[in-house]
């Protein structure tokens, strides 16, 4: 499973995008190595990618908290619930017993995370826009 940034889930924030991009390196990264079946490499990719995402959270909080984002509270408890699983989910992809349900469990993970960036992060983009912190993107939806 190759996962990739696609335009419609850029936020359009240098910054945010070039961390989201890392993001998603990195969960390329931890996959490659389970389709090798190179498990002895997973933990520490799997923590680089855990503190890559930690240390996204920190900077895309710190931009929302000085722009004053009203929506922060609730997106810094979605962040922390994210981080929270994928660090259980980690926990069980070591489980050396069930080799087995190391797939699953990524695949569990890399969604997890990814719902920040493609779906929560979206929350926030027309706010960013309003700051001007971004310019507006011109999305065309027509139904046929
Ligand atoms: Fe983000
Ligand atoms: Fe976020």
């Amino acid at each position: 499973m190759k996962i990739e940034l696609l335009e419609t889930f850029l936020t359009g924030h240098p910054v945010i995008d070039a961390e989201h991009r890392n993001i998603v390196d990195s969960i390329n990264d931890v996959s490659e190595a389970i389709l090798a079946g190179e498990y002895d490499r997973c933990p520490k990719l799997l923590d680089n990618f855990l503190q890559i995402c930690t240390d996204h959270f920190h900077s895309e909080e710190k931009l929302l908290a000085d722009l004053g984002y009203p929506g922060l509270t609730d997106h810094s408890a979605f962040h922390k619930e994210l981080i929270l699983k994928a660090k259980s989910v980690k926990v069980l992809c070591m489980d050396r017993t069930r080799p087995d349900s190391i797939q699953r469990c990524f695949d569990e993970m890399a969604t997890l995370l990814i719902e920040d960036v493609v779906k929560g992060d979206l929350q926030f983009v027309s706010f960013l826009v309003e700051k001007g912190e971004v310019e507006q993107r011109i999305h065309i939806h027509t139904p046929t």
